[in-house]
């Protein structure tokens, strides 16, 4: 009876969150409604869809960008105005595409050419201008920007398999680790790498990526202290071992818990180990299931924000609203976890502008250091989103 109330509850909550972004539409395939309810259900689980609320008109609209790969955020000196400022890491006009790389990971010869535009910008929080952008050729298929706590950037290129650390108020990186253009899976070779995250004590690690299956942590120097992921699996692994990651594709360090958490995207699951950090011996043992496989589709980018104590999940639930009887249902592109695992609401919905716009892949998240805003990276939509959950900025739509 209560499973039954349940489920009658939450599907016309579901309906209602639906129709609040929902626009008449024509020509598009309808699917039967107890069916998409059902899949949407299965595979957002639960509600409450609730979370930081989008703001709108921002960045400013002089603010052109390729396909976003990446973001995060600065913190600048906390006596001026803003405190922080946002990073975004473009493709500029050169989108990754199916000719990019051959069948060994490699771009071909033909594919070689850096992008001539600023592909680093940097966004003031509050106006959405440009404050500065730098980054041009330099870079053939950009993708995960982190910003450590000394301000460097950390920028990974799955184009030429390299790691780069740009220093504080530098546009040259003053560290560049993997082959250019040589894919590998050795302590001098990454293959498209796709994230780092920095440790206070200036450890770092770097997910390692799309071709091959692992996490490499390297000490401040920019030498390997070790790797977990398929090669350390053991023989006789499950196949949904801990382990046995396909795409590791964010990082996320909550330091306080000696945790690296790693957003395993083909296996859709977010999974946290034993970062090494106050018991080097213990680096790479796994730890917690934050979200466990097929929760909430295939996740991006992950995010932590210690103020609140909470991580929040890019995911991909699918790329484009669902049309169902003339209306859509835009699924949640961002969910927050607590660090138990429980989930705590999804938000961020496809709004009808952004529907227009075609599929969107939420690519890279990020929170700022006042706890109160998030950013998320489209890569299709090429754009930037900022979230706020200050209630004097919250925006209800519909
Ligand atoms: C970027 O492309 C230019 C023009 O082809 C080339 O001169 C330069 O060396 C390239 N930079 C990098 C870092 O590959
Ligand atoms: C996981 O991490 C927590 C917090 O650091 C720790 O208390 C716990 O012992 C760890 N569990 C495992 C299985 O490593």
């Amino acid at each position: 009876m209560a499973a039954c109330m349940n489920w009658l509850v939450l599907s016309v909550m579901v309906a209602i969150a639906g129709r609040v972004l929902s626009m008449p539409r024509g020509q598009v395939p309808d699917v039967p409604m107890a069916e998409f309810l059902t899949d949407y259900l299965n595979r957002q689980q639960r509600l409450p869809l609730s979370g930081p609320m989008e703001v709108p008109d921002w960045p400013s609209s002089d603010v052109v960008l390729g396909q976003v790969s990446g973001v995060d955020v600065t913190p600048l000196n906390s006596d001026v105005t803003p405190s922080y400022a946002v990073v975004v890491f473009h493709r500029g006009d050169k989108p990754w595409t199916e000719g990019t790389f051959d069948e060994h990971n490699v771009m071909p010869e033909s594919e070689r050419h850096n992008i001539t535009q600023d592909t680093i910008v940097v966004i003031h929080p509050d106006t959405g201008d440009v404050m500065e952008s730098f980054g041009a050729d330099m870079f053939y298929v950009p993708h995960g920007v982190t910003v450590d706590k000394d301000w460097n950037l950390w920028l990974t290129d799955v184009g030429t398999h390299q790691v780069m650390r740009i220093p504080k108020k530098e546009t040259v990186p003053d560290l560049i680790l993997g082959e250019k253009f040589v894919p590998g899976n050795d302590d001098t070779h990454f293959c498209k790498p796709t994230d780092v995250a920095v440790a206070n004590n200036g450890d770092f690690f770097v997910s390692d990526g799309y071709c091959n299956s692992r996490v490499v942590k390297f000490s401040k120097e920019g030498k390997v202290i070790g790797h977990f992921g398929k090669d350390t699996a053991g023989e006789d692994a499950a196949p949904d071992s801990p382990y046995m990651l396909n795409v590791p594709h964010s990082l996320a360090l909550v330091e306080h818990l000696d945790l690296l958490c790693v957003a395993d995207r083909e296996n859709q699951r977010v999974l946290c180990y034993n970062a090494g950090l106050k018991e080097p011996e213990k680096f790479g043992e796994f730890n917690r299931t934050l979200v466990p496989g097929r929760e909430v589709g295939m996740p991006y980018g992950i995010a932590y924000n210690p103020k609140e104590d909470v991580m929040y999940v890019a995911a991909l639930l699918s790329q484009q609203p669902v049309w169902s009887q003339g209306f859509s249902y835009s699924p949640a592109r961002a969910f927050t976890y607590d660090m138990e695992g429980s989930y705590l609401g999804g938000w961020g919905y496809i709004l009808p502008n952004e529907a227009e716009q075609g599929p969107s892949i939420p690519h890279d998240i990020a929170a700022s250091p006042t706890g109160l805003d998030v950013y998320m990276a489209d890569v299709l939509q090429q754009a930037v989103h900022k979230f706020t959950q200050a209630p004097a900025d919250r925006k209800y739509y519909g």
